[in-house]
């Protein structure tokens, strides 16, 4: 459902100047410092932290790495222009998603290439690290999508998460993660984290839908964005669903 939703929004929204497709992140630490970022980037910086704060704790300076559900590539920049791996590719199921980001982004050791997560189009052992942001929600078998994760990772690699669960469906996710070989080295539950960011982020989002979604489109895609006085954001307030932050092993 939420996977056709996507779709559906996207097909009928012009949201053709966005980089990013998430929640967003925020840290609650009021000592913590404001990420340093290029004045370009400053336009979805709660979006783009939400990829800072999953990759940091992971060295990807020199690596190879793979990031599955790219969307629309802009996590892919930030990290290829702020962590300097040695290559970048960005995988996706949406050719039209692909098509867009190899025309708008062109820097050295990045590239995207159209896929499905269960059937990854790689050699094993290809990667040092995954990146995989708000997209294994959608995926319909999440056994598959792990064992490619596991094959085409070098011994050592990371997989590294973000997404949305309920407490039971987090469960069933640890359970998989251990079934497919992957450790779990750090689990966090972010949800304040995404909910502040999506407050912070509130008028960008409900402009942007205001301005390009047309008018039976509107309430679906507010839902979509979690903003507040959506059914979505209520059931992260309340607790129904959790926002976790995986980062994973493989042994
Ligand atoms: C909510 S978007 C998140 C995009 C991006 N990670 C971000 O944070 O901006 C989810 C993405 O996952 C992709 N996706 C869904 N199912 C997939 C699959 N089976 N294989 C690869 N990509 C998939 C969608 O096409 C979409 O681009």
């Amino acid at each position: 459902m939420w996977r056709f939703m996507h779709r559906v929004i996207m097909s009928r929204c012009d949201f053709s100047n966005l980089k990013f497709l998430n929640y967003g992140y925020v840290s609650l630490d009021p000592k913590c410092e404001l990420l340093k970022l290029d004045e370009s980037d400053e336009l979805e910086r709660y979006c783009l932290q939400l990829y800072n704060y999953t990759v940091s704790d992971v060295n990807l300076k020199g690596k190879d790495i793979l990031e599955v559900g790219s969307g629309r590539g802009g996590g892919a920049s930030y990290i290829t222009r702020y962590y300097e791996p040695n290559s970048y590719v960005g995988l996706d199921l949406s050719k039209k998603l692909i098509r867009f980001c190899n025309k708008n982004y062109n820097l050295p050791g990045l590239s995207f290439i159209h896929g499905n997560a269960e059937k990854l189009p790689f050699d094993d052992m290809s990667f040092d690290a995954i990146v995989n942001i708000e997209s294994s929600g959608s995926y319909s078998n999440m056994d598959k999508f792990l064992s490619e994760v596991y094959r085409v990772l070098r011994p050592g690699g990371y997989l590294l998460l973000a997404d949305f669960r309920t407490i039971q469906g987090n469960e069933l996710l640890r359970n998989q993660f251990k079934a497919a070989g992957l450790n779990i080295i750090n689990e966090e539950n972010i949800v304040k984290n995404i909910l502040k960011a999506t407050d912070l982020d509130y008028e960008r989002r409900f402009k942007l839908i205001n301005n390009k979604a047309p008018l039976y489109m509107k309430s679906l895609s507010k839902e979509f964005s979690s903003l507040k006085g959506t059914k979505r954001y209520e059931l992260f307030d309340d607790g129904s669903l959790i926002y976790l932050r995986y980062i994973l092993k493989k042994s």
